[in-house]
């Protein structure tokens, strides 16, 4: 385990005796649902091999929501346990956030299904869209509200059903994607522990390379759009391939380093699991070994806003990282979002 980081590092108020307030992470928790489809399972639906998809991505399984598991039923499982781990009762939260391309409904916000189930009034609730970075974009955002005394403890998922948006006889996006939810509960603290920086950023006119065209007010849900399939995911593969090796590797070095933090100092990356080569990708720009990266892509596939917080807790699960290792959280996806987070581990 390393030790704490010195205090000169930690802030320039904790140099002058005075504990900087942080929003930490108090406790996570995630949930995949049992159902999985192997690359063999899906030769069978489409034109693919385990060959294909284990070298083009990584990919070797990924769970599906069963018919009667919408988002917030991932959600809610993954949130509990969040507030267990984190000892906090849902009736404590001041904010739920849940960041989801695939709510349950246009509306209400999956995040108030979530603060009814969870049985949360006090808290306020909304859902964040940045695609894929959703997560990392609602821990910076809820971490704000901590820091400017808002919100004292707050609820941030990140939850996905993908499955029910993708073309089940596209062989270019269906092998990639998966269900799955993860969440942390956060808290004020001024232990030295928990959010040093957070960036988020966006490309606009790249947003053609991911998108649901159907189902929104410019195009709503017809007979005509069904039947082109317009109510399905589409993506540009390769587009998004460049996109994300130009894109995070430079995000993650600047966060770094308004961090007050060198690369050096960085234990571990929670990077958004899209394709194993990207990942590979970011860590030879990075000139990092692949030991530094956590990657579970194997087992979940795409998880989109479930990505982050799922790997992110098994990391934790797996004891791959500890209180006061430096961590950085980096994704992008539809919009073109980006986002990347760094902080140190523990309450
Ligand atoms: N099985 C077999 N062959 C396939 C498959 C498949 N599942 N999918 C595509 N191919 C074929 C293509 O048709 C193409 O054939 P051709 O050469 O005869 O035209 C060939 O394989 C190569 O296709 P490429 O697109 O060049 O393959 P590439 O190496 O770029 O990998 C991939 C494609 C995996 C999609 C990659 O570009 C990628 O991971 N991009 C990022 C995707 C991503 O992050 N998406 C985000 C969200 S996913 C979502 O929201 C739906």
């Amino acid at each position: 385990m390393r030790s704490p980081p010195a205090a000169a590092e930690l802030s320039p108020m904790a140099v002058h005796g005075v504990a900087q307030t942080r929003a930490a992470v108090l406790g996570l928790g995630a949930y995949a649902p049992p159902k999985v489809l192997t690359n063999d399972d899906l030769a069978r639906l489409v034109d693919t091999s385990d060959e294909w998809i284990t070298t083009r991505t990584g990919i070797k399984r990924r769970h599906v929501a069963g018919p009667d598991q919408a988002t917030s039923d991932l959600a809610v499982i993954a949130a509990q346990q969040a507030l267990d781990a984190a000892a906090v009762r849902a009736q404590d939260l001041d904010l739920i956030l849940v960041g989801t391309a695939t709510p349950d409904m246009l509306f209400p916000a999956t995040a108030c299904l979530l603060q009814e189930r969870l049985g949360a009034p006090q808290a306020g609730a909304f859902d964040l869209l940045a695609a894929c970075s959703s997560f990392v974009y609602g821990l910076i955002s809820a971490g704000q509200m901590l820091t400017s005394g808002l919100a004292r403890t707050a609820l941030v998922v990140g939850a996905e059903t993908l499955s029910r948006l993708v073309d089940w006889k596209d062989r270019t996006t269906c092998v990639l994607i998966g269900d799955g939810a993860g969440a942390a509960v956060l808290g004020a603290s001024d232990t030295g522990r928990g959010i040093y920086a957070g960036m988020v950023g966006a490309d606009g006119s790249a947003g053609n390379v991911l998108k649901v065209p159907a189902g929104g007010s410019r195009m709503p849900m017809t007979r005509e759009a069904i039947d082109r399939k317009l109510h399905r995911g589409y993506m540009d593969g390769q587009a998004v391939f460049k996109l994300a090796v130009r894109t995070v590797p430079g995000l993650i070095r600047e966060t770094v380093a308004r961090a007050g933090w060198t690369m050096e100092h960085v234990d571990l990356i929670v990077p958004h699991q899209a394709n194993l080569r990207i990942i590979e990708a970011m860590a030879s720009q990075l000139h990092l070994p692949m030991e530094k990266f956590v990657v579970n892509i194997q087992e979940y596939g795409n998880t989109s806003a479930a990505s982050v917080p799922l790997a992110l807790f098994e990391a934790v699960q797996g004891g791959r990282i500890h209180d006061d290792d430096r961590i950085v959280l980096a994704a992008f996806g539809g919009g073109f979002t980006y986002a990347a987070c760094a902080l140190v581990w523990g309450k």
